[in-house]
């Protein structure tokens, strides 16, 4: 399966959404294979991760984000199980799609979607599988904002930014940070 050849079908090349769905998806995967390779005794599955991490963001073309040019109708916290939804219609193999599913955030819990009244399913999008947490916590290393792009996160920066969002975004985020040796 090529990640390209799937994301063409939904973003047409050259264009400026295309630009910033495959330059971070790039980076992420980057980031990602660098974050596994550190985890040699954890055996992460680096074939899947290199093709799951250029999926993730895949649903971003169905959500509104003026700041990105995405102009499709959903509030932007959907792209993640939206993209779910795409490649599950399409046939890939449903890991693939929990991961686009579960990337948002520090992954997203139903109690937290409930309480939140977040426009989301009600239902838990918290990483579960290795691979999950790795691209998960890669993604937040990278902003798609053409204004914020070329900036390095730090580790502090990303906890401190979820912590805003919600203290359990933040706390899972450093639970990963500590294992992965972020
Ligand atoms: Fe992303």
């Amino acid at each position: 399966m090529d990640p390209l050849f799937i994301i063409e079908k939904f973003y047409t090349p050259g264009t400026k959404l295309y630009q910033i769905l495959v330059g971070h998806s790039r980076i992420v995967t980057e980031k990602s294979l660098e974050i596994a390779r550190n985890l040699t005794h954890l055996n992460p599955d680096l074939e899947f991760i290199k093709k799951a991490a250029m999926l993730h963001d895949i649903g971003i073309y169905l959500t509104r984000s003026e700041s990105i040019g995405c102009s499709g109708e959903a509030p932007y916290i959907c792209h993640g199980y939206l993209g779910r939804m795409l490649l599950d219609e399409h046939g890939l193999h449903p890991a693939y799609g929990l991961v686009c599913e579960r990337h948002t955030g520090a992954g997203i819990t139903k109690n937290n979607i409930m309480s939140s009244n977040l426009p989301l399913p009600q239902r838990d999008m918290v990483p579960i599988s290795l691979e999950e947490k790795i691209i998960c916590a890669a993604d937040k290393y990278h902003s798609k904002n053409p204004k914020h792009a070329d900036k390095t996160i730090s580790t502090i920066q990303i906890i401190e930014k979820l912590g805003n969002i919600n203290k359990n975004h933040a706390k899972r985020f450093s639970i990963w940070a500590e294992e992965f040796n972020l």
